[in-house]
C-alpha cells in the first residue's frame, strides 16, 4: 500500500448566510457534507466541479483556514496554496525578491545572501530568469505572475500543493506552459499536489485520480480511466458532455 499523504473522513463545513433584512435570521448552510477521500504520496489528485461545488472550501479545510467537522489528518512536512488569481496573491508595493524571500525571512536561519541564492534557484526552476527579481508584479504577464506565486508556494519546500483553478484565469496557449511547469515540478520535487479545476480536460492531462465533486459532495472518485471511460455517475456523464469529451 502506498503511503497517505492525506486522509480527509466525514467532513462537514457550513457558513452562515448574510441577513438580507435585520429581522432575519441567520441561518446555517451547510457547503461540504460527509467529505471522504484521501490522496497518496507523490500523486496529483484532481477535484473538479461545477462553480458553487464547495472546491475552494475544500481547499481552505484542508489548510486549517476555517473551521469544520470531522477528520483531516496530513502526513505532509507543509502544505501551501497556489491560487487562480495571481494577481490578487501577490503584494503589488513588494518586489519579485522581497515576495519570494518573505517565507524564508519569516522562518529565519539563512543569512541574506543564502536567502538571496534561494530565490535566484527558484526563479530559475519556474521557467524566469534572474532579472526577475526587481520587477513589480504589475511588470510581470498573467503567467510570470502565476510562475511567481508558484515560486512562492515552493520557498519553504512543502510536500503537499493545492493548486486551486491555477490557470483559469490564463490564455490558453499560457495555460499549457503553466500546466507543463506544475508537471515539471511534480517530478523533480516528489510534490503531491491536490489540482482543483472546473474543466475535464486540463484534469484528464495532469491527474493521475479524480475526485467529482457536486453540491458538497464526492459524486464520483477514481482513476482517469475509471471516471473518463467507465463512469457510474449520471452527473459525471453530464460533465463529460458539457466539456464536449467524446467517451463512447
Ligand atoms: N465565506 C463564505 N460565507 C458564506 N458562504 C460562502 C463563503 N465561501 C463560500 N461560500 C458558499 O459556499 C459554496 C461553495 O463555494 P466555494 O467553495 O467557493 O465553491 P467553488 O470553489 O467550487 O466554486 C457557494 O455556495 C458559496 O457561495
Ligand atoms: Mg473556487
Amino acid at each position: 500500500m502506498a503511503e497517505k499523504i492525506l486522509e480527509v473522513s466525514d467532513l462537514q463545513v457550513s457558513y452562515l448566510s448574510s441577513r438580507k433584512t435585520p429581522f432575519e435570521k441567520k441561518k446555517r448552510i451547510q457547503v461540504l457534507k460527509d467529505v471522504s477521500f484521501s490522496m497518496e504520496k507523490g500523486e496529483i489528485l484532481g477535484l473538479v466541479g461545477e462553480s458553487g461545488s464547495g472546491k475552494t472550501t475544500l481547499a481552505r479545510a484542508i489548510l486549517g483556514m476555517i473551521p469544520y467537522e470531522g477528520t483531516i489528518t496530513k502526513n505532509a512536512q507543509r502544505a501551501q496554496m497556489v491560487f487562480q488569481d495571481p494577481y490578487g496573491s501577490l503584494n503589488p508595493a513588494r518586489k519579485v525578491s522581497w515576495i519570494l524571500e518573505e517565507p524564508l525571512r519569516l522562518k529565519g536561519g539563512l543569512s541574506k545572501d543564502e536567502r538571496k541564492e534561494k530565490v535566484i534557484a527558484m526563479l530559475s526552476r519556474v521557467g524566469l530568469d534572474e532579472k526577475f527579481m526587481d520587477r513589480y508584479p504589475r511588470q510581470l504577464s498573467g503567467g510570470q505572475r502565476q510562475r511567481v506565486c508558484i515560486a512562492g508556494a515552493l520557498m519553504l519546500e512543502p510536500s503537499l500543493l493545492i493548486a486551486d483553478e491555477p490557470v483559469s484565469a490564463l490564455d490558453v496557449t499560457i495555460q499549457a506552459q503553466i500546466l507543463e511547469l506544475f508537471q515539471k515540478i511534480h517530478e523533480e520535487m516528489g510534490l503531491s499536489i491536490l489540482f482543483i479545476s472546473h474543466d475535464l480536460r486540463v484534469v484528464y492531462q495532469m491527474c493521475d485520480r479524480i475526485l467529482i465533486m457536486q453540491h458538497g459532495q464526492i459524486m464520483e472518485s477514481g482513476t482517469v480511466e475509471e471516471v473518463y471511460f467507465h463512469h457510474k455517475s449520471e452527473y459525471t456523464g453530464k460533465l463529460l458532455d458539457a466539456a464536449g469529451i467524446e467517451v463512447d
